[in-house]
């Protein structure tokens, strides 16, 4: 298989000088493991999002869509566990202060071959201490013992000093679709099996962020919970699995970057669980889960809610909580594998190298760059790229040579380029030229739209 091009230097590199993401609060000297999108990368990430709902949601039958509230009622995460269990294994290194987790240790030093999904915490301790696992950072060996530390940000909420309750910033914005089952069922009149999607932001005080997007604080989730009934639920689960790897196929995703990563170790609750892993620069790691949840998280609610959350069948009138079937990928974490994708280098005819993002059509930013061949084109060039602009996302350039505009448009992954030259003048036509393979065509203006519309549809 060929040796694929991108590293994470190249890639962080070519973000922020193309505005695709940049460090957050640079300005201040950053702020450790936020990013900000810029104005290519803002558009890209929307387009994944649009991608996953129209996929998840609009044509999906019986599914509907939600926007909860980041902050909820503290009671939510307590039903959901999150308050007693959302916790990571950490521990210190008594040289140099740095703070690791204990699991992301074994799993690095054993090369990936250990998998502490399957350990307590003190198998964990006793295997760092038997292999003599170093601190990344110092490369002493001087630890604490692992503590458990928990996860969520928390803020306050109240309008004195003396008056304030502690609230969290959501950690998953699941919760938001579990609260609203018994609202979007009764107000959609959906029967069972319906499923409720969400996406937005999640916030986590992660002990070992990094590389790049792929773990920060702040982050996307687009997540869609399945409500079906007991004894439907594993045809489901397996439904999911199925129709996750799907849609990054379609996205464009070589499926020998993928792998199914079915988990040993479930949750006390969880009948199955699995990830769909990417080959990203640094190495395989997970990009989304799909969980069988069974009436855990509708029970718990019903519970600590004291609102009945059982579903009543209209034709048979049986009574039962759903079991949920969860399929949760990040926003950004898709967009770090999506760039990862489609990121390239080519050698062209000339020698000169070129970079060009191969993304999908859908998920470029702009689906065309108008470029007129010389400056005095640039009234003809505007009047094309005003009519385009009412119906997509195109962009311009007149600066410098055709070739250099040509690079800047493939190196953001514009699958298209329109040029206008002399003959636009005398019949109306243009030079599409085509991002992958560079070769043009020429087309009457006047069909442009309809053109890019069919060639940039997910
Ligand atoms: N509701 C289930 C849930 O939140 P998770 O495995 O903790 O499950 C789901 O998260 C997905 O969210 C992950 O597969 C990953 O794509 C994304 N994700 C989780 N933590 C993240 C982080 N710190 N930074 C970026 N993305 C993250």
């Amino acid at each position: 298989m060929a040796k694929r091009a991108v590293t994470m230097d190249k890639l962080v590199a070519l973000c922020k000088n193309r505005g695709i993401i940049f460090p957050g609060s640079e300005i201040y000297g950053g702020m450790g493991n936020t990013w900000d999108y810029g104005p290519v990368g803002v558009e890209i990430k929307n387009n994944i999002k649009r991608a996953w709902w129209k996929r998840f949601v609009q044509e999906s039958e019986n599914s509907y869509g939600v926007d909860a509230a980041i902050l909820m009622n503290s009671r939510v995460w307590e039903a959901s566990g999150h308050t007693t269990s959302f916790n990571d294994p950490k521990m210190d290194c008594k040289e140099c202060k740095s703070r690791h987790r204990a699991d992301t240790l074994i799993e690095a030093h054993s090369k990936g071959k250990v998998n502490p999904d399957t350990m307590t915490n003190e198998e964990m301790e006793a295997y760092i201490n038997e292999h003599h696992v170093c601190c990344p950072i110092c490369g002493k060996f001087n630890w604490t013992g692992i503590r458990t530390f928990n996860l969520m940000f928390e803020t306050s909420r109240g309008v004195t000093d003396e008056n304030q309750s502690k609230i969290y910033l959501r950690p998953e914005t699941a919760q938001g679709e579990f609260v609203n089952f018994l609202n979007v069922q009764r107000s959609t009149r959906a029967k069972v099996p319906f499923g409720i999607a969400q996406i937005g932001k999640a916030f986590r005080n992660e002990i070992t962020p990094g590389n790049f997007i792929f773990r920060t604080i702040e982050f996307e989730q687009m997540e869609h919970q399945w409500f079906c009934k007991e004894g439907t639920d594993l045809d489901y689960y397996a439904e999911y699995k199925q129709r996750a790897w799907q849609f990054l196929v379609d996205l464009g995703f070589d499926e020998a970057h993928l792998r199914f990563h079915d988990h040993d170790k479930l949750a006390h609750y969880a009948r199955a669980a699995c990830d769909i892993q990417y080959e990203y620069p640094m190495g395989w790691s997970e990009l989304n889960g799909i969980h069988n949840r069974t009436d855990y998280d509708l029970s718990r609610h019903q519970e600590y809610s004291g609102k009945s959350l059982t579903y009543v069948d209209p034709v048979s009138g049986e009574r039962y909580i759903p079991y949920v079937i969860e399929y949760s990928i990040g926003a950004d974490r898709l967009m770090l594998a999506v760039l990862s994708e489609a990121y390239d280098e080519e050698t062209l005819e000339n020698g000169e190298t070129r970079v060009v993002l191969h993304l999908h059509p859908a998920l470029a930013a702009y689906k065309a760059a108008v470029l007129p061949l010389q400056k005095n084109l640039a009234p003809q060039a505007k009047e094309i790229l005003a009519t385009l602009k009412k119906i997509l996302p195109v962009t311009y350039d007149e600066a410098g040579s055709i070739g250099k505009r040509y690079r800047r448009q493939d190196e953001i992954g514009t699958p298209f380029c329109i040029t206008v030259d002399f003959d636009t003048l005398q019949d109306g036509t243009v030079t599409v030229r085509e991002r992958d393979s560079m070769q043009q065509i020429r087309l009457p203006a006047a069909e442009l739209s309809a053109y890019l519309l069919e060639k940039t549809a997910f």
